[in-house]
């Protein structure tokens, strides 16, 4: 089943329209990469899911349920961290997360095995300082503990890496990849090691549509092929070769690359190699990155 079905919305503010009907949906257990560069609309969809702006058109289902803006019926599947989490510096994570409870009318034993139980899980159980003096890896692991406490169905994170070192990040990735069994996880992002490292969909998003999704192999299929990289002893050597290969060769210095638009350019770099006994220090298949997918989404 899909937890999240996204049906044609769009959104302008005044004449600046920055969702343009957007559809996707997301299956349960995912965990989620939804890619956007600065200003392409990721948190403005993710604040309509979540009812706190109102889509143009469209409609959007949360567990089957239909999204009503100004409601928070829905609500009580989500688990949302948001891109700048606000806390209050005074409390104590434990107190924080019981004040939580309390709002959302948990009961209070429930929310404070609950509670120790999730900072147990995000490593902060030993932390009882206030959380003023928390590092910023810190607050986000909060973050995710508080937006965990409902046990909601679906867990929507804005950018929940993005201010990290690769330590910090980390920690969170292992956290949203570690509960996706029991919940499926979305998450923003620009940073596209972290998708590769824990989604298995992904979704680009630009200019308030969605340019490519699928799944992670998906993805990375449709560039597969794209280029091998031959690298010579020489310059000279390297000359000769693009003299013989001809058309879909370039390189400068020892470095070429060959454009594997056929399927057959493998064979003919060891053809022109071994007929002409030219050797090299290296041949390498391209793989495609999902940086470079992202980067050729990005200059449309
Ligand atoms: N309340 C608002 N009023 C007017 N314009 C807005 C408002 N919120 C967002 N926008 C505009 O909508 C566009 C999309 O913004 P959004 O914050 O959704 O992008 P984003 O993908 O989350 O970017 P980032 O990676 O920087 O967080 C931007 O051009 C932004 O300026
Ligand atoms: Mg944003």
């Amino acid at each position: 089943m899909d937890i999240l079905k996204i049906s044609h919305i769009s959104k302008s503010f005044g004449s600046n329209k920055v969702i343009n009907n957007l559809s996707f949906s997301v299956p349960e257990h995912s965990v989620f990469g939804f890619i956007g560069k600065n200003g392409a609309g990721k948190t403005t969809t993710m604040k309509i899911v979540l009812g706190l702006l109102k889509s143009d058109e469209g409609e959007i289902f949360v567990n089957g349920e239909k999204v009503s803006f100004g409601q928070n019926e829905t609500n009580r599947f989500i688990g949302y961290l948001p891109d700048v989490p606000e806390f209050y510096g005074f409390m104590t994570p434990m107190e924080y997360l019981l004040m939580c409870g309390e709002i959302t009318g948990m009961p209070k034993k429930q929310v404070k095995e609950k509670s120790a139980e999730l900072l147990q899980m995000v490593g902060l159980a030993e932390a009882k300082k206030r959380i003023r003096s928390f590092s910023r890896g810190m607050k986000q692991r909060l973050g995710i503990a508080q937006a965990l406490l409902n046990s909601p169905r679906l867990l929507i994170c804005d950018e929940p890496t993005s201010a990290l070192d690769p330590v910090g990040r980390k920690e969170i990735l292992d956290i949203l990849h570690s509960v996706r069994e029991h919940t499926t996880v979305i998450f923003s992002t620009h940073i596209l090691s972290d998708v590769e490292r824990i989604c298995d969909r992904i979704a680009f998003l630009h200019e308030g549509s969605i340019v490519k999704s699928g799944t992670l192999e998906e993805i990375r299929g449709m560039r597969r092929g794209n280029g091998i990289a031959v690298e010579f002893l020489e310059p000279e050597a390297a000359t000769r070769f693009l003299g013989l290969y001809g058309d879909g060769a370039q390189g400068e210095e020892t470095n070429v690359t060959v454009y594997d638009r056929e399927g057959n350019a493998m064979e003919r770099i060891m053809e022109v190699l071994l007929h002409n006994h030219i050797s090299v220090q290296r041949i390498e298949r391209l793989e495609p990155t999902l940086e470079d997918l992202f980067l050729e989404v990005a200059a449309r």
